[in-house]
């Protein structure tokens, strides 16, 4: 089978599709066939290196962790799917080696969930990493309805899906933005659009969820409030009694087959920027690289080559 493999950390034209022994599915195992995988902040990390510390994992290393795709084969014991059902997945790429870019992937049961149905298989990819980010850093602070609740880097991939939660549980959402995504943040459902080029108000807001890596919005919630960051290289410091808890995302079956569930509902959009064939990994590393990406880009074996 094809995979998109890192044989030593670096520049994205490290990464380079291979030939790799097919996997097979271990007991309680799954195996799909993928429909696509996507590319993630935390992709560009382990490629580079500059995760290394948490990464203890040979090389070549196969890089991912979204997957869309359709069940191959069952290992011994799963009966919570039957071959040719359409799954999502997220695989902790990172603490477990098991990645998605690759045309079979095989992974736990238990960490995947029916694909949503009525949207295109391959976009489905671009669900479960972010979506999963946004719900479970969202549990972090409580019951939304009626507070208001600030989310940074509102239209990017976790953010844009904390805003569709988090109005649909509530909350009078506003956003940060960068200048010239006022359209897309009120699309997603935000009620009010803050934009970086000018100061945030003070002491306002009875949450925040952090996404964009700025520390400093702190200052935007009320005495007594709660912060929420997913971002620990920019982590909010505690002050005027404002609870901060970081949250990482964890793999959960359950929970992703809630999430696909809102999408078939339409509370949560699939918003895709671009599918790329496998090979152009590097690209797809270097587009999220320098910012400006609006939805995400997936990968998939598009070619045979
Ligand atoms: N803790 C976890 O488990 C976890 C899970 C997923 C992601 N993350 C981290 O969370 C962050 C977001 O991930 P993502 O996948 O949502 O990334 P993303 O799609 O790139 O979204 C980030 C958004 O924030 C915007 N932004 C950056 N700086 C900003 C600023 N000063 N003001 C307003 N907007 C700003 C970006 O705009 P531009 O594109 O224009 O820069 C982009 O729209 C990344 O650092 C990622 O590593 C953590």
């Amino acid at each position: 089978m094809r995979a998109t493999v890192l044989p030593q950390y670096g520049e994205p034209e490290q990464l380079t599709v291979a030939e790799l022994p097919a996997p097979s599915p271990a007991p309680g195992q799954i195996l799909v066939r993928t429909a696509a995988s996507a590319v993630n902040p935390v992709d560009l990390a382990v490629r580079s290196g500059s995760a290394a510390e948490y990464v203890k994992l040979p090389f070549p290393m196969v890089l991912g962790w979204d997957l869309s795709g359709v069940v191959e084969a069952l290992g011994e014991g799963v009966t919570r799917f039957a071959v040719g059902d359409p799954v999502v997945a997220m695989s902790a790429q990172m603490a477990t080696g098991i990645g998605t870019h690759a045309e079979l992937v095989a992974l736990d049961a238990a960490i995947a969930a029916p694909a949503p149905q009525g949207s295109d298989l391959a976009h489905a990819a671009a669900l479960p990493l972010a979506g999963l980010t946004a719900d479970q850093a969202l549990e972090q602070l409580g019951d939304l309805a009626g507070s208001s609740l600030l989310i940074t880097g509102g239209v990017g991939a976790v953010g844009g899906f904390a805003v569709q939660i988090a109005a649909a549980r509530g909350a009078r959402v506003s956003v940060l933005v960068r200048p010239g995504d006022e359209e897309l943040a009120r699309s997603l459902g935000a009620d009010e659009v803050l934009t970086s080029d000018r100061p945030l108000p003070e002491g306002v807001f009875d949450a925040v969820l952090e996404t964009a890596g700025q520390a400093g919005v702190i200052t935007a919630v009320r005495d007594g409030g709660r912060a929420v960051s997913i971002v620990p290289a920019a982590a909010p410091e505690a002050e005027r009694g404002i609870e901060v808890r970081m949250s990482f995302v964890e793999q959960d079956g359950n929970r992703l087959d809630r999430l696909a569930r809102l999408v078939e509902a339409g509370t949560l959009t699939l918003r895709v920027a671009d599918v790329l064939d496998f090979a152009d990994a590097p690209l797809a590393h270097k587009r999220l690289a320098a910012g400006g990406v609006r939805g995400k880009l997936l990968l998939a074996p598009l070619s045979g080559n």
